[in-house]
Order: C-alpha cells, then structure tokens, then sequence
C-alpha cells in the first residue's frame, strides 16, 4: 500500500480552509492507503504561543480529526512530540539544508515580517526542515495539504534528493546498508477545489487561523447562529446574480465554491442552481449548508473530546505505530551519515 501522510497545527481553531483543503480529503485516502495523520505541536511554539494552552488545543485538534471522520482502524493518529524521530531527524537534516533555500521561504517571509525581528526564533526559520523530517520518517508516497504547503513539499522533495545523493546508492552500501535511495521523494497532493479557501472578508486573502479578526473564518465549532452571523455579514459586491471565475468578485467566486465543496455538488450544477440569486438568498442557502455540514461533526466532536481514556489510547497507539516506522529511517539515516551505531 502506498503511504500518506499529513497534518495540522494545534494553533487557534480549525476552520473551513484546514477542512477542505487538507482533512476532508484524508477521509477518502484513509480507505485506500496507508495513512498517517499527526498534529504537528512542534511546529505550534515556532511562534510566540501560550503554553498553558497548547496541550488542550492538542487534544482538541486530534478529537476533531477523529469527529471529521478519521478512522482509527485505518488510518494511525499521533502527536508529532510523542515519536522522538521527528526532531532527532530535524537535526540531521539541518546539517543539509542550505539556508537559502529556508529564506525563500514565503511563509517565513510572511510570519517573520508580522512578528517583527525580536519574536523570530530560529525555529520559524527551520520550520519546513521539521515538515520534511515529518514526511520523510514515513517514506511517504503522497501528502495531501493546502496550496500554501507546496513551497514546503518542494524543499521537501528537494530535501530528500539531496540526502539521496549525498549519502544513499553505493556510499551506503559501503558502510553496511542496503544502497539505494534513503528516503522516497513525496509528492503533493492538492485538491483541484478547497485547495485555497479565502477569506470571508477579503476574497483576495486566504482563510487563515492567525487572521486577527474571527469574521474572516468559519471554525469548525463556531454555534449555529455565530456561522449565519459571520456569512451575512461576509464581503459581498454589488454585482446582478453569482458567478464562478470573474477575477472582479473574488468573493463570490469563493463563496460558491465554498457551497460547492460542502453540498458536494458539482461546479455546473451550483452555477446553475444559484445564477439568478441575489446576495441575500444565496447568503442563507450557503449557511444553512454549512450549518447542516458541521453539526454532526461537532456533536462527535462532543462526545470523543469527554471521553479523554479513550483519545489517550488512541493517540498512544497512533504513536507506538508511527515510532516503529520512524526509528527505523532514522536508523538508516544515521547509518548512510556514516555515524558510529551502538
Ligand atoms: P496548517 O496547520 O497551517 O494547516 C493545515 C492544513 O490546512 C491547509 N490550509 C488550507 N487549505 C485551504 N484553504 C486555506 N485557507 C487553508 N489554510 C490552511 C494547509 O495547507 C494544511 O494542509 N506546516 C503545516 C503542517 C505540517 C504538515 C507536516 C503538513 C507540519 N508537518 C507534514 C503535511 C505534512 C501547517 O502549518 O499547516
């Protein structure tokens, strides 16, 4: 079977951007591959963060990956810091990481330049090191994420050709390993809809969990009235009907896409369905959707996050799984560095 691997940070709360550019599609792969999904606390600190706070929204991201409709039979959910590997891994990929290539970053780009100089750690800058150690522990075949990740898969993918090339093929071979490639090289998976959720808004800006005001996103545990509250008042333009694709009404355009995605309708149908509204009743008809869409996953999401044995057993499982792939990478990476094994 072919593996997958992905995950999200316990930051702020999930919104509708997280849900269907990265965790409604695991639900799909999860009956086909073998799947992986962490949530990447490492990565949480890399920003100034409140630590009183980061266990519970650990627990309450892996309680909503369970109450989308992850699967625990098929697919392993783990904490990143419970599987040691990924930040020994981190290092050794440090040592091989040109820091241009980490200054190019546009996320890093974007998050140092907001934060200001003094609340940059280095960890912002070495962010997409830990993500590749991340993918590369599980000889991951695919990662499906957001368009905002492909930058990070493609330092990733280079990441791995590089290692390949410094240490795998005939120089492991001669220190005792196997040869070949060490790490597999990943490929992204981006859905063609949802891959960029934008902004209630401002339909030029994505979805985002760091946006400062709460109207520009719809949480996945937002009541009821909060999400009809937050889509009447979202941007709107003084256009007749809606419309896909007129770059002039970004807005619409992702708010139709949006009710795409959730009525899983398909694109001709909903152009049709709704080319003749006003604002106002499209308005309604897409919360109502939404309302609809999110309620049986906060009713799970309810009874998995009061049942806190049950979420431990499964997260410990997750990562008893996960560590018995990624000790042994991380066994052959030291091994191809050419490191004295014990
Ligand atoms: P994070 O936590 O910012 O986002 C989690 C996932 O949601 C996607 N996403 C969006 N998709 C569509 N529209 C949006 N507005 C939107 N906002 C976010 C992201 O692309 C992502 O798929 N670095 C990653 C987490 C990570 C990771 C990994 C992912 C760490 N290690 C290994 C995959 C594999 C991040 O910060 O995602």
């Amino acid at each position: 079977k072919k593996r997958i691997v992905s995950g999200v940070q316990p930051t702020g709360s999930i919104h509708l951007g997280n849900y269907l550019g990265a965790i409604r599609n695991w639900i799909m792969l999860q009956n086909t591959y073998d799947t992986f999904f962490f949530i990447v606390d490492l990565h949480a600190i890399t920003l100034p963060y409140d630590a009183q706070q980061l266990s519970k929204a650990t627990r309450d991201t892996a309680a909503l990956y369970l109450a989308c409709g992850v699967d625990t039979y098929k697919a392993s959910v783990f904490v990143q810091s419970h599987v040691r590997a990924h930040a020994e891994l981190m290092w050794l990929l440090s040592s091989v990481t040109p820091v241009g290539w980490l200054n190019r970053m546009i996320q890093f780009k974007e998050k140092s330049r907001k934060a200001g100089d003094e609340n940059v750690g280095v960890g912002l800058l070495t962010y997409p090191v830990l993500m590749a150690s991340d993918i590369l522990l599980y000889q991951s075949d695919f990662v499906p994420v957001g368009e905002d990740q492909k930058q990070h898969l493609e330092l990733t993918r280079e990441l791995a050709e590089r290692v390949n090339h410094l240490f795998g093929g005939r120089k492991w071979k001669k220190l005792g390993g196997r040869g070949g490639s060490v790490f597999k090289v990943p490929e992204p998976l981006i859905p063609p809809v949802g891959a960029r959720v934008m902004s209630l808004t401002d339909g030029l800006s994505k979805m985002s969990k760091s946006a400062p005001s709460d109207q520009s996103r719809i949480n996945l545990l937002d009541p009821k009235d909060v999400i009809a509250n937050k889509i009447k008042r979202c941007k709107t333009d003084s256009f007749p009907g809606m419309e896909f694709d007129n770059p002039e009404r970004p807005e619409c355009n992702n708010l139709l896409s949006i009710y795409q995605l959730i009525s899983g309708k398909t694109k001709e149908e909903v152009a049709e369905e709704c080319r003749d509204m006003n604002w106002g009743t499209f308005k309604s008809l897409l919360a109502d959707a939404v309302i609809d869409h999110l309620q049986p996953i906060q009713v799970r999401y309810e009874e998995i996050i009061s049942d806190s044995a049950y979420l431990d057993g499964i997260l410990a499982e997750g990562a008893t799984k996960a560590a018995g792939i990624a000790d042994a990478t991380l066994n052959n990476v030291y091994q191809a560095m050419g490191f004295l094994r014990r």
